[in-house]
């Protein structure tokens, strides 16, 4: 793809920019075959800038150069030279305007950065550095311009024409066609710069600001999805409200646009004033969307809100910062979906995924710290460690500071870096110098990568009444050598006595002893370091690293016995979700093991009696419980493995499935009956979406283990489902059911009718395709070359390939290595359609270190092989060649 050899950029290597743009004035023509932009900058020289060099460099990619100007006279070639990704134009003044016209063909671009086709309408991505496939610019998150946008484009296919900001002219051309110009007030990255033209219908909406401005809330889509907008509106809503009561934030424009494209890399985008949705994170109503998509919504919609503050106003130095904004803003989404709906299942969600994903990319070859120090292509670090441990560091100094510190705090950097391009030491310094606490050695969190390791032992002295806790940190780093200095860790923590009661918690030195607390968040800052509590009468249980507080492996220490005790009296309901986890996971490991040396299965039954007990249990949250009832996901156990052997977990797991199935099947049952008498309309609230969730958690264990009776409810309940979480549901458990004939018809009446709706389809193909039973290569290559499959587009990449290979374990890693090869050739092939999309496929083969010798070898030979392709894209090469040992 790229000519140029792949170069490393380094953080030290920071330079203030030598050039500004004060202000960019844009005008697109949009035609069929192509799309002429021309820009006019009001460059001036940074006087604040490090050098002074001579010449103005701009970047540029896979831009045809029509004309160039300086001051209103035209460059002759002597003036300028054209560079494989860039511009220079030589020997500038102080300060000038600089004119450019450049030609691009949005309709071959593939690789969805820049300015692209989907469907029908025209649609741009610039978030990293796609801005500079549409003109020659400083495209840098550090350089802040004014835009003015001219959308020129014939007026009956793309009626609708947008851009940042306010709508400050339009009218009608020649030829049928028309032109929009919209004025952003705001200093803005390029990144931030979006445009959309087609023929979209609008649904409106309005929200009225704490100071009481009325803002014009307006979606835009596609004609046919005029019905699925109220939920992406209504979370619109909740998102606004909720930033102005917990972060004193306003919205800031007089107008809030959202537009739905189905061909997207990501999930969504915050460009300013008009963020774009990839339509499976924005589009929902009841029949065809799931609990899950609209939570997920939800979120996404709150994410790219908040970005306004998080990202926008305050925005990235550069983009080793990324986690300055996408991790504080994964932050804020996640306490605003806690406050939406459980936080404690809202924990329990991200936590799986921190401890099953990121911990997984950490403990891999593309680990990096949250502020990388390096890299190759910027679009390979939009990883989980930005996003997600990025979100817990930010966690912590909320758990550190208290709330109120912490918003005095980040009100602090808000009016501090209001309009600025920051870093990250820019966030903690205000949190510092907000709430006076020292954040030296916390700051560690963003330069170190790898997983902390925590040791924890504990005793207790029944004569001297105490009880002495000692932890121990360790560091398995990539990049910070053997000498890995101690993390601040916060590390919550609580004692329970024998009736699951919070124990007074007195340490050594404290007076008090009326209003000791029963939990204590406990700065954890040495290699080792000892805890002792006083005046414990009775030996208790620990309950440690309550609510996940710090994102690190615990080592345990917790007995099956102490862990069945916490499963029943936790008073912190992460814990008790996760001693559950950990007796299941500790279960199922040794089960592997049995199946390994070929010895007969059984299930310890208390895991068996801890189930009925959740079932009957009259007490416990049902969002609680549908989250207890489900086992930890192969993924999860072959995390926790130092060789996994896929095929003992896939087998050891399923049979602790099958077994809590046959023995509790009348609980399960009166679960399935008890939580499905749920009223219509369909509710997304977070208790119907519980109930839900156990009835059909119930239902697929029944299934699973092939019961007749589950087959019957199964079948009537795809039949008369009233939405689609219940409708998939079903469709789910028959597939990963052995009734084949039942599951091949489901399958069949499923596509039929919902074959026009592209969300659904996708959620039609990756339930076959991520199915350790039904996902087999045969199925899914057939899948591939069926109607429903398209290459160019990302969400079914995902629904297809990325299922297969992240979800249907068993037959990805079968001993042939034909999973491997698969996904080699279509990372291969996606090599040059979108490498953005490839790299991301890719991940699978690079997680080679978890497998045995033979797999290991099989999957590096992919990856060898897809390093000898030529012409690899950056993206590709960066994360192939990284992964070959
Ligand atoms: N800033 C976006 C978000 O997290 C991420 C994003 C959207 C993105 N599209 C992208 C990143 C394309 C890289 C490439 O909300
Ligand atoms: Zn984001």
């Amino acid at each position: 793809m790229k000519e140029a050899q792949p170069r490393t950029i380094f953080l030290k290597d920071y330079k203030k920019p030598p050039f500004l743009i004060d202000e960019t004035v844009l005008h697109f023509d949009l035609n069929e075959k192509n799309a002429i932009v021309r820009s006019r900058l009001d460059v001036r020289r940074n006087p604040d800038a490090d050098s002074r060099p001579k010449d103005l460099y701009l970047d540029g990619v896979e831009l045809e150069l029509n004309s160039v100007a300086v001051d209103g006279v035209l460059l002759n070639k002597g003036q300028y030279e054209e560079l494989s990704e860039g511009l220079k134009v030589l020997d500038v003044a102080d300060t000038f305007v600089l004119e450019c016209e450049t030609l691009i063909r949005p309709q071959e671009n593939t690789c969805l950065e820049g300015l692209y086709k989907s469907s029908s309408m025209f649609c741009t991505q610039c978030e990293a550095e796609g801005f500079r496939r549409i003109t020659y610019y400083l495209d840098r998150p550090d350089v802040m311009s004014r835009f003015k946008t001219t959308i020129c484009a014939d007026n009956s296919l793309y009626p609708v024409l947008l851009s940042n900001g306010n709508e400050t002219d339009k009218g009608d051309l020649d030829n049928g066609r028309h032109f929009v110009t919209w004025e952003d007030p705001f200093r803005k990255p390029c990144y931030l710069f979006a445009l959309v033209a087609g023929n979209l219908l609008n649904i409106d909406d309005q929200y009225t600001t704490m100071t009481g401005r009325k803002v014009d809330l307006r979606m835009f889509v596609e004609p046919q999805n005029k019905d699925k907008c109220e939920h992406a509106l209504n979370s619109l809503k909740a998102s606004m409200k909720w930033d102005e009561e917990v972060y004193g934030r306003e919205y800031d424009l007089d107008i809030f646009m959202i537009v739905a494209v189905d061909d997207f890399n990501m999930g969504a985008m915050e460009n300013k004033g008009l963020n774009i949705f990839n339509s499976s994170c924005v589009l929902a109503k009841p029949d065809t969307a799931t609990d899950a998509t609209y939570q997920r919504i939800e979120a996404i919609v709150a994410h790219e809100y908040f970005h306004n503050w998080s990202g926008n106003r305050v925005t990235c130095r550069d983009w080793f910062q990324l986690s300055l904004k996408e991790g504080f803003t994964v932050f804020r989404d996640a306490e605003f979906s806690a406050d939406m709906n459980s936080r404690t299942v809202k924990r329990i969600e991200d936590v799986n995924l921190l401890r099953t994903a990121q911990f997984a990319e950490d403990a891999g070859p593309m680990s990096h710290p949250v502020r990388p120090a390096s890299f190759i292509e910027i679009s390979n670090f939009y990883t989980l460690t930005i996003y997600e441990k990025g979100a817990e560091v930010v966690g912590m100094i909320h758990r550190l500071l208290g709330a109120e510190l912490f918003r005095k705090g980040s009100d602090l950097y808000f009016e501090r870096h209001d309009g600025q391009a920051v870093t990250t030491d820019d966030f903690i310094q205000a949190m510092q110098d907000a709430s006076g606490k020292d954040l030296t050695q916390f700051k560690r969190w963003y330069d170190i990568a790898g997983t902390p390791v925590i040791d924890v032992d504990y005793s207790y002295d029944k004569s001297a009444q105490t009880f002495t806790l000692t932890l121990k940190q360790s560091c398995p780093s990539s990049n910070a050598g053997d000498a890995v200095e101690p993390f601040h860790i916060p590390f919550a923590f609580a004692l329970l006595d024998s009736n699951g009661c919070n124990i007074p918690l007195i340490q050594q030195d404290d007076a008090v002893f009326a209003n000791a607390p029963t939990e204590l968040v406990l700065d954890f800052v040495e290699q080792e370091q000892t805890f002792v509590f006083q005046h414990i009468e009775k030996t208790p249980v620990p309950s440690l690293l309550r609510g996940f507080s710090a994102p690190v492996r615990l080592k345990e220490t917790h007995s099956r016995d102490q862990l069945l005790f916490l499963m029943s009296n936790e008073t912190d309901g992460f814990n008790r979700w996760d001693a559950g986890q950990k007796l299941a996971v500790d279960i199922i490991r040794s089960m592997s093991e049995d199946y390994i040396k070929g010895e007969p299965l059984s299930v310890d039954s208390r895991l068996i009696e801890a189930y009925r007990g959740l079932l009957i249990s009259k007490s416990i949250d049902k969002a609680l419980l549908s989250k207890m009832l489900l086992l930890p996901s192969e993924s999860y156990l072959i995390e926790l493995s130092e060789v996994a052997n896929v095929d003992a977990i896939h087998h050891a797991r399923n049979f602790v499935r099958d077994t809590l199935a046959n023995q509790l099947k009348p609980e399960l049952m009166q679960c399935y009956h008890d939580n499905s008498d749920l009223d219509v309309p369909y509710s997304a609230d977070f208790t119907s979406i519980a109930r839900r969730s156990l009835k059909n958690t119930a239902l697929a264990l029944l299934l699973s283990a092939g019961d007749p009776d589950a087959l019957a409810l199964a079948e009537s309940q795809y039949a008369n489902a009233e939405n689609m979480t219940d409708q998939s549901a079903s469709l789910i458990a028959l597939v990963n059911s052995d009734f084949s004939e039942q599951r091949e018809a489901a399958l069949k009446s499923f596509y039929a009718r919902w074959s026009k709706d592209p969300q659904v389809v996708e959620q039609w193909l990756s339930i076959q395709c991520g199915s350790p039973k039904y996902g087999t290569l045969e199925n899914v290559k057939s899948l591939m070359s069926h109607e429903a499959f398209d290459i160019k587009n990302p969400n079914k990449v995902r629904s297809v390939i990325g299922a297969f290979c992240n979800q249907s374990l068993v037959n990805f890693h079968m001993a042939s290595g034909a999973g491997y090869e698969f996904l080699a050739d279509n990372v291969i092939k996606l090599n040059t359609l979108n490498p953005q999309i490839a790299s991301r496929l890719v991940t699978p083969l690079t997680r080679w270190k978890k497998f045995d010798q033979d797999r290991q070898a099989l999957m590096q030979g992919q990856l060898k092989r897809i390093l000898g392709e030529e012409s690899l894209s950056k993206d590709v090469y960066e994360v192939v060649s990284k992964s070959i040992k």
